[in-house]
This record gives C-alpha cells, sequence and structure tokens, in this order.
C-alpha cells in the first residue's frame, strides 16, 4: 500500500506493472521495496510503502446493499464484548461488512442473506480479506437459525421481530442480540415483541453521531458535510 504525508493512500494489486495514480506513476520495481520505503513518482510526488491492515482492506470491500458505518460497528463491539472466543450469528449479510469486521474478532460468524447477488458480493469481501472463519448461508432467518449457543446475534433486517423466537433457541443464556434498524417504528415492534416473550431482558436503544473536525492551521472546526442519520441500534440479552 502506498500513503502520501497528507494521508492520500493507493491499495497496490498488482506488483509486476506500473501503477498509475493522479500523482503520476510509479515504478514496478519501486513498488517491491520494503515497508518503509519513500517512493517517488515520475512527477516527483512522494509516498511511503506499507504492509495494509484489516482497516485498511476493509475500507476497500465491494459494496452492494447499505453497510453499517463503523462508529456503529464500534458500538457493537465495545457493547458486546466479543473477543477471540465469540460464536456469532449475522443477518442479513448485504455487502458482509458487518459479518466480516466481527470475523476478524469472533472465532467464527455465520451470516445468513436470501438474495444471491448480494452473495456472491459477500463471498468476493470474504476472499479479498482472507476471513477463514465465516460463513454464508443462503436462507431466511425468519425461517429458523441452526446455530446453537451462539455469544452475539446482529440483526440488519427489515422486520426483526421476526427473528426472535428463535434467537431465543440460537443465543446461549446471557448471549446478546444486537438489532440495528433505521426507523423507530421498528425498533417499537423489536422491544415491544421482545418484552411479551420474557425470554429476553432489555438492554438500551441508542444511536451514535460523530462529528468529525478539520483541523488546517488556525481553520478548527467540525466538517461541514451533514451529520446523516445510519440507524437505532437495540440491544437485549438473553436469560
Ligand atoms: C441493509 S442489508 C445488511 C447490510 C449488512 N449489515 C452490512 O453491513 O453489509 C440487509 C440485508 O438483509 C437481507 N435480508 C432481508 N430479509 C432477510 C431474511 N429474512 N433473511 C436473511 N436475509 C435477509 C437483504 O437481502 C439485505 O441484503
Amino acid at each position: 500500500m502506498l500513503i502520501n504525508s497528507r494521508g492520500k493512500k493507493f491499495l497496490v494489486r498488482d506488483f509486476n506493472s506500473d501503477f498509475h495514480t493522479q500523482f503520476g506513476f510509479f515504478r514496478k520495481d519501486d513498488l517491491k521495496k520494503k515497508s518503509g520505503s519513500r517512493i517517488l513518482s515520475n512527477t516527483k510526488s512522494e509516498f511511503t510503502i506499507f504492509e495494509p491492515c484489516f482497516i485498511d482492506l476493509y475500507r476497500k470491500i465491494k459494496r452492494g446493499a447499505q453497510i453499517i458505518p463503523l462508529k456503529d460497528i464500534g458500538a457493537i463491539i465495545a457493547e458486546t464484548g466479543i473477543n477471540s472466543k465469540s460464536r456469532v450469528v449475522d443477518a442479513g449479510s448485504g455487502s458482509g461488512a458487518l459479518a466480516c469486521f466481527l470475523a476478524n474478532i469472533a472465532k467464527e460468524v455465520v451470516t445468513y442473506e436470501i438474495r444471491e447477488d448480494f452473495i456472491k458480493i459477500v463471498e468476493h469481501n470474504i476472499d479479498f480479506l482472507n476471513l477463514k472463519n465465516i460463513k454464508i448461508k443462503n436462507k431466511n432467518i425468519y425461517g429458523g437459525i441452526d446455530e446453537k449457543n451462539a455469544d452475539l446475534i446482529t440483526l440488519d433486517l427489515p422486520e426483526p421481530w421476526k427473528v426472535l423466537e428463535n434467537a431465543k433457541k440460537a443465543l446461549k443464556v446471557g448471549g446478546f442480540l444486537v438489532s440495528y434498524s433505521p426507523t423507530i417504528p421498528q425498533v417499537m415492534d423489536f422491544v415491544d415483541k421482545a418484552r411479551e416473550l420474557n425470554d429476553f431482558v432489555y438492554v438500551k436503544t441508542s444511536e451514535i453521531i460523530e462529528r468529525e473536525w478539520e483541523i488546517e492551521e488556525r481553520k478548527v472546526r467540525p466538517k461541514s458535510q451533514p451529520m446523516g442519520h445510519s440507524g437505532f441500534m437495540t440491544f437485549i440479552r438473553k436469560i
């Protein structure tokens, strides 16, 4: 991967050809130099070579369905405390963004998706990120969950309350279910149904608002892009 002093990055996939950018082109022999080497393009732009880590590659995944933003993925990981022993079930896969991120942390992830076109995108992303502990199921999760003793179930679906009965059987006691929904009526229906079942304890519903700032000499202020809404996260636990 190449990065310059302004943070502009390029992922180099082919080391046997020169690499062309808007900063000029880099010679293939320079691209093969070791991590930390500083190389110049033909127009004298300086870039540093480094080995991409998970997040560098993750930012380049293919997108089909709308993905969950990083600020929300961070909250799901922090609130549920998943780790390298955790077993996770996810639905729907969409682009596989959340499923792949969780697979980078957890022991294993099984992700359910009904659309075959999205499954192709998820397969591509799993391969691109070189993840070995994630399995895609072309199944409707409203019809049932095959896994048992899951530590975490994540849902990013139109009708998450339809999964509650199945989640009850698939989660271990104390396991978390996180439902991600763009609208409050979905949150209401989900929480009402969870309370009716008496097998879950409601933890919380939250929305994360991230405000990025620009720091440019004395121009120090919030970035002017509008703060868009992504989704509400509802956390419940099986008891
Ligand atoms: C918004 S996307 C999920 C995005 C995903 N969380 C990500 O980060 O890439 C919702 C996905 O759920 C899938 N879906 C909808 N209903 C489903 C169901 N009953 N079972 C499995 N997948 C379903 C849709 O096809 C769609 O791909």
